[in-house]
């Protein structure tokens, strides 16, 4: 099978097919994350928000025809990702229609990491029919040269902290290092960092 196409893009360049497409992935790869408990509509709404956005990176893995297989979507202002979301866009439109999809016992368990995380890969996704070719990494190593092209210093990623999360030795073997640990909506995470310089 031929490998994917990696690059990234620039705010305003993804198409509506490659969007909706995005959302569709980040639902089906990542069914654990909040937007995806929430649904694809408000999924949808955060891509379309995070595509128009020059704080958000996104690197894409494309087939023949331009549509993602896979991405990388990172941000320099992730701690504000979710203020954005709901002023700019109808984000709180889903979260009134569909509260009751939200873990609420979880949402107040929080220790936040002991500074904040700039910029954060926050999501990294395959189509389970084209993992295990290389791409994941290269996603990865297509998001430090963006960020390094923005001047910045460290990226930093989460994942979950539990024996059997694979992206755990994934991270690792791209020499990410563990710098804290972190609990979110009541699930720990490992925070990793890896310098660009
Ligand atoms: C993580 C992921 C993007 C890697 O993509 P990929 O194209 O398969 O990555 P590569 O081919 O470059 O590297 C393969 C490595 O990915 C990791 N990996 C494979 N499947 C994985 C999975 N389901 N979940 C997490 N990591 C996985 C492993 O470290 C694997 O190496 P191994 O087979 O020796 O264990 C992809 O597996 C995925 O989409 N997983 C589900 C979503 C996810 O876990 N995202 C990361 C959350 S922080």
């Amino acid at each position: 099978m031929e490998s994917a196409a990696i690059r990234a893009f620039a705010p305003g360049e993804l198409t509506a097919a490659q969007i909706d497409e995005l959302a569709r992935l980040h639902c089906e790869c990542l069914p654990d994350s909040l937007f995806s408990r929430v649904g694809l509509g408000a999924t949808r709404c955060l891509y379309r928000m995070m595509a128009r956005s020059s704080s958000e990176v996104f690197v894409l893995a494309t087939d023949a025809n331009s549509l993602p297989v896979g991405a990388s979507v990172s941000s320099t202002a992730p701690d504000s990702l979710l203020r954005r979301l709901i002023t700019g866009s109808a984000m709180s439109l889903w979260l009134a229609l569909r509260f009751y999809r939200l873990p609420w016992s979880r949402l107040r368990d929080h220790q936040p990491a002991p500074f904040a995380p700039r910029p954060e890969l926050m999501f990294l996704f395959m189509r389970p029919d084209s993992r295990n070719e290389g791409a994941g990494a290269r996603l990865v190593r297509a998001t430090e040269q963006a960020m390094r092209a923005r001047a910045e210093k460290t990226l930093y990623v989460m994942t979950e902290d539990r024996p059997d999360n694979r992206a755990l030795a994934f991270y690792r073997e791209l020499g990410y290092q563990a710098v804290a640990k972190v609990r979110k909506f009541g699930v720990g995470f490992v925070l990793f960092g890896r310098p660009l310089g």
